[in-house]
């Protein structure tokens, strides 16, 4: 099975993880999903599209709830595909996990590697460089933070290699937090397919890094820039500030940019028709 996931030049495709229930932002998430909230001045999950679109990926799979697939439609299903990105959709039933994103993507990630960005994760930082270079193994991006109980958790031995991984840690490990961007290669899909729950219920990401990691096959890489993951009340309240302060939705790629005010345009006719 290793043999057919070996390092050789592949495609780099995208998957967002945008389902889940989000109980921390009731009842805001009662009525749309997480990654449809605003953030600033437009919708979250533009902002990891972003971080995809910036580094030359051009297919990309959204992985939404059922209740909101809709609204994933009405925004997303046709505002980039003449700009040449295509973006397809599957439905996680439950949320299961993060890690349930590579089994669901299986056809879509088909015998290429694959950037999978999580839906309520805004990145100030460029990473198109590290996901245009990636070849194979697996690369996470790692970020002191004062709560590191709340994520995914790397340890550095002395040289500053990793050397532990663990889900929201009770004993303190480390202060870095796996951040939720993850290069992989195609042994990805192997590895999610063969995974069992954790003790609370969900496949992990953290599973899937830690066996990379065990496998000698895991780069981490520490980043400067701000990072957001806008799952409370306070932290989505402060993303808006920070994104708004540091000018992040001014720094969008050309193609996303042009196509979010095409969106705009469209919305005005449309309701300028209902109006007459
Ligand atoms: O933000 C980084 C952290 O994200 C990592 O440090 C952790 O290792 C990782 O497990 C994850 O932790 P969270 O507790 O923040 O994950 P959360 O349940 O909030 O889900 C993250 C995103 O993925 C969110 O947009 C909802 C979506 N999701 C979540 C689950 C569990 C799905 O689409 N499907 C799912 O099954």
């Amino acid at each position: 099975m290793e043999q057919a996931c070996k390092p050789r030049k592949r495609k780099m495709k995208g998957i967002v993880l945008a389902g889940g229930t989000a109980t921390r932002l009731f009842p805001m998430t009662a009525t749309t999903s997480k990654q449809l909230l605003p953030v600033y001045d437009r919708q979250m999950i533009f902002y990891p599209l972003n971080t995809l679109i910036k580094a030359g990926v051009k297919e990309i799979l959204m992985i939404v709830a059922p209740e909101h697939s809709g609204q994933f439609l009405n925004l997303l299903g046709s505002l980039l595909k003449k700009h040449g990105i295509h973006v397809t959709f599957e439905v996680q039933s439950v949320p299961r996990g993060l890690a349930e994103a590579l089994t669901l993507g299986e056809n879509h990630i088909g015998d290429d590697n694959v950037a999978l960005i999580l839906g309520d994760n805004i990145f100030e930082d460029d990473f198109a460089k590290q996901i245009k270079d990636f070849r194979s193994g697996g690369h996470v991006f790692a970020k002191k933070v004062s709560d590191p109980e709340r994520f995914g958790v790397v340890k550095f031995d002395e040289n500053n290699i990793a050397v532990e991984i663990v889900e929201k840690p009770v004993e303190w490990i480390s202060d870095y937090a796996v951040t939720g961007l993850y290069l992989y290669d195609n042994c990805c899909v192997e590895i999610a397919k063969n995974m069992k729950p954790s003790d609370r219920g969900e496949i992990e990401i953290t599973d899937v890094n830690r066996a990379y990691l065990e496998k000698k096959e895991l780069e981490v890489t520490l980043f400067d820039g701000e990072w957001l993951d806008a799952g409370t009340p306070d932290s989505l309240l402060e993303a808006s500030m920070i994104v708004k302060e540091k000018g992040i939705s001014r720094n969008f790629h050309p193609i996303l940019d042009q196509a979010i005010i095409e969106f705009n345009e469209e919305l005005k006719i449309r309701s300028k028709k209902r109006l007459q």
